[in-house]
């Protein structure tokens, strides 16, 4: 085989060692690419992750990651307003005693606040008894992060003052909570907001909780401005539609008395 030949013979080219410089810079151009792989891997992971996480709005005390019951609504404004503070209601499941149509009627905004709580996918039922709600077919499979009734009233049927009509709001009271105990989540929370001051404070709400073994955790100041667009309701007789003055009235938080045992538990082993 002539000399020329032999050179550009493929097998001897292909056998033919690359001297060490080009060894060298054939590593650092592998290397350069790995890392700019890894790098082109780390920012798809990271995206995915974005993608994945939900984002955490708070309203007060209230997450938009937590399931909320709320209970005795008047025009729904309480629910819309959670609601909005969210940018969503499909953690949040609304109702009523009176039926959609009572609503609509006995409420100047009750129209417009279901329709809007609609559009947000909040869950919204009717005819729902505070005291018997855990047996509602819609209910009865569900369970709850908190569960919130504002303002619990079992309707103007004499004084206030008369232990007759205080007996009737403590009964609307302790059926609530016997009910909201059996659709609580594990360490989840009922919540009810009321007046603290003169007949308010005859409720003895905290001594009725207990005989539902739910037990005080907290009791806060309640600010109505925090919730845009809440309208407390009177809810019943003429001025059912009309507002009332929340100067002093707090947020009451019950647990479960068995959570409360339970984290006990946890925090001594620790
Ligand atoms: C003072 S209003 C408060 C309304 C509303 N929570 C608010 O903050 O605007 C009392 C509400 O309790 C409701 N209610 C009375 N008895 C009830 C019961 N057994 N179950 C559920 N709601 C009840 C009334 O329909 C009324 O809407």
């Amino acid at each position: 085989m002539a000399p020329s030949s032999f050179f550009f013979h493929s097998t001897f080219f292909m056998k033919i060692k690359a001297p060490f410089f080009m060894k060298k810079r054939k590593r650092t151009r592998n290397r350069a690419f790995s890392s700019i792989k890894r790098e082109a891997a780390r920012r798809k992971d990271s995206s995915k992750k974005e993608k994945n996480e939900v984002l955490e709005v708070w309203v007060t005390h209230y997450s938009s990651l937590q399931k909320f019951l709320l209970v005795g609504e008047g025009d729904f404004s309480f629910a819309l307003s959670l609601a909005k503070g969210f940018g969503s209601g499909l953690n949040i499941t609304a109702t009523s005693l009176d039926p959609e149509g009572r609503v609509m009627k006995k409420y100047k905004k009750g129209k417009t606040n279901l329709q809007q709580l609609k559009k947000l996918g909040a869950t919204i039922f009717h005819r729902i008894d505070a005291t018997s709600m855990s047996n509602h077919k819609d209910l009865s499979n569900e369970k709850f992060d908190r569960i919130i009734y504002n303002f619990p009233h079992a309707g103007f049927r004499g004084p206030e003052h008369s232990m007759r009509v205080i007996r009737k709001h403590q009964k609307l009271i302790s059926g609530f909570f016997d009910e909201s105990s059996k659709l609580l989540l594990p360490n989840g929370e009922v919540h009810i907001t009321n007046k603290t001051t003169g007949s308010y404070a005859k409720w003895d709400i905290e001594k009725l909780a207990l005989k539902s073994s739910l037990k005080v955790i907290e009791c806060i100041q309640f600010d109505k401005n925090a919730y845009e667009g809440y309208d407390n309701k009177r809810g019943d007789g003429w001025m059912r539609n009309n507002s009332f003055p929340v100067s002093e009235c707090s947020t009451y938080k019950f647990k479960k008395m068995l959570d409360l045992y339970n984290s006990d538990d946890d925090n001594s082993s620790e």
